[in-house]
């Protein structure tokens, strides 16, 4: 017999102070949280997340918070969403596991039928991982592969642009353009190379397409793989592509005979108002990478796109992709997935985004009258707005500053306002927004109404 599992309720989740003690000292000796600096909490609290129910989430005391970063760029649909909950015990019910090692199951069948269907152009092959990082990383490994079955041995190289996060496996970390997160791990994977971004408020410089192009005749275009680019970056506060941006790069792709890889681990499923982020700017890549998003985050999954040109060498005689991950399209995952994007369709989500965007960018646009707010930029339903300590000249924060602002104060100050979003230094500072695509109006002016509240405040600490 089916029975479907009921989420718990508030009253469910209730703790005693006794057991949230227990909790937080089991948290403090016990749990090692990722990018975190585990010496804060010897003397603070650890933010314990219990429950959420739509934008919402409510630590273990009941309070609530605006889920500003959708956890982390994950919750699409939301909270607390009881179809998916049935989907997955449906699924495991039937089937927990089976590997895609020489098997198949329906669901991973059903989830790559679905989403070649949303890919632009011939995008028609899916490759299915546990994750973003290990998407990013099968990704270089394809196009190594690839050009080894092509017979041009030496193209190895991947590009990507300066700051952006791709991950933190060796592969995906050495493509990544972060020095503060690859120092400690040195030496990287061989053949990272970095080119300019696009950020638009500091230009790294004129033309950031032909700067890919000199790049490859820098590197020598037989040695340079796939070039690896998110449709908005989001390390260094969202850069949205200038318009010619891709058009051209796809151009310079092609002359080069290099694979263009579209990272869109945040921008796919609706992040940017469609289901992936090249539709919107108008390219087509040979590769996708996709996470997050796929399943609101309700089961892990992660998987790469493939195109009909970049599959062929695969499709003959004793040739295999040899990779492979235990977990990948695993059917709960791909069960939540379907279930997932059957609520994104039947809701309009996507529609709901590309409805909401310019009401969204507009009350987010009344924060540039307060003097710390230098720019506020993206797509979408993803933002960054960039602080400075002088909006005439553009100076940013030195190291210093910026550690006392960003870490000091406002991290926790919009926490403790209600709001969970993301106050970065990955490049300049800046608070990143990323929040559930069903909201609107009422949920944009309660975020502008925190980041009024607490960005003047920071103001006057300067
Ligand atoms: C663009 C991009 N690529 C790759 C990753 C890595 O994904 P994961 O954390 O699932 O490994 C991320 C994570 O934020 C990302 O933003």
């Amino acid at each position: 017999m089916t029975t479907t599992p009921q989420l718990p309720t508030a009253d469910d989740l209730h703790r005693t102070s006794g057991e949230d003690d227990g909790l937080q000292a089991a948290a403090r000796r016990h749990l090692w949280m990722h990018f975190t600096r585990m010496s804060v909490y010897a003397d603070h609290e650890v933010p314990v997340i219990e429950r959420g129910e739509g934008p919402w989430v409510y630590d273990q005391r009941g309070k609530r918070y605006l889920d500003g970063l959708s956890g982390l760029f994950v919750s699409q649909i939301g909270h607390g969403r009881t179809e998916l909950a049935e989907a997955a015990a449906r699924q495991a019910q039937t089937l927990a596991y089976y590997p895609l090692w020489s098997y198949a199951h329906p669901r991973a069948i059903e989830l790559a039928e679905r989403l070649a269907s949303y890919a632009p152009g011939d995008l028609n092959r899916v490759f299915f991982t546990t994750g973003g990082g290990e998407a990013v990383e099968s990704a270089w490994k394809l196009a190594r592969q690839y050009f080894h079955l092509k017979g041009e041995h030496g193209r190895y190289k991947a590009l990507s642009r300066s700051i952006a996060y791709h991950g933190t496996t060796m592969g995906a970390l050495s493509i990544t353009g972060l020095p503060s997160i690859q120092t400690p791990f040195a030496p990287l994977v061989p053949g990272g190379v970095r080119v300019p971004n696009t950020n638009p408020y500091r230009p790294m410089v004129a033309d950031p397409a032909e700067a890919i192009a000199q790049a490859i005749e820098m590197e020598g275009p037989e040695t340079v793989a796939a070039v690896f680019l998110e449709p908005v970056q989001n390390s260094g506060g969202c850069f949205p592509p200038p318009p010619d941006y891709f058009p051209r790069v796809r151009e310079i792709c092609d002359e080069y005979g290099v694979l263009l890889v579209s990272d869109e681990v945040i921008c796919a499923f609706g992040r940017l108002g469609h289901w992936f982020g090249a539709e919107r700017y108008g390219y087509q890549p040979d590769i996708v990478t996709m996470a997050k998003g796929m399943t609101s985050g309700y089961s892990p999954i992660g998987g790469m796109l493939a195109s009909d040109r970049v599959m062929e060498p695969f499709l003959e005689g004793t040739t295999t992709f040899l990779h492979g991950i235990t977990f990948a399209g695993h059917p709960v995952s791909s069960a939540v997935a379907l279930a997932n994007l059957d609520i994104m369709e039947k809701e309009d989500l996507l529609g709901n985004v590309r409805r909401n965007e310019a009401a969204f960018r507009a009350t987010l646009e009344k924060l540039l009258d307060l003097p710390i707010v230098g720019d506020v930029r993206g797509d979408g339903y993803f933002y960054g707005i960039e602080l400075v300590k002088d909006k005439a000249t553009k100076e940013t924060f030195d190291d210093d500053e910026s550690e006392r602002l960003l870490r000091g104060f406002l991290s926790h100050a919009l926490f403790d306002a209600g709001l969970i979003c993301r106050a970065d230094d990955r490049g300049d500072p800046v608070i990143q927004l990323a929040p559930p695509l069903t909201i609107g109006q009422p949920e944009f002016d309660y975020i502008e109404g925190v980041l009024r509240q607490v960005l003047t405040e920071a103001g006057n600490l300067l």
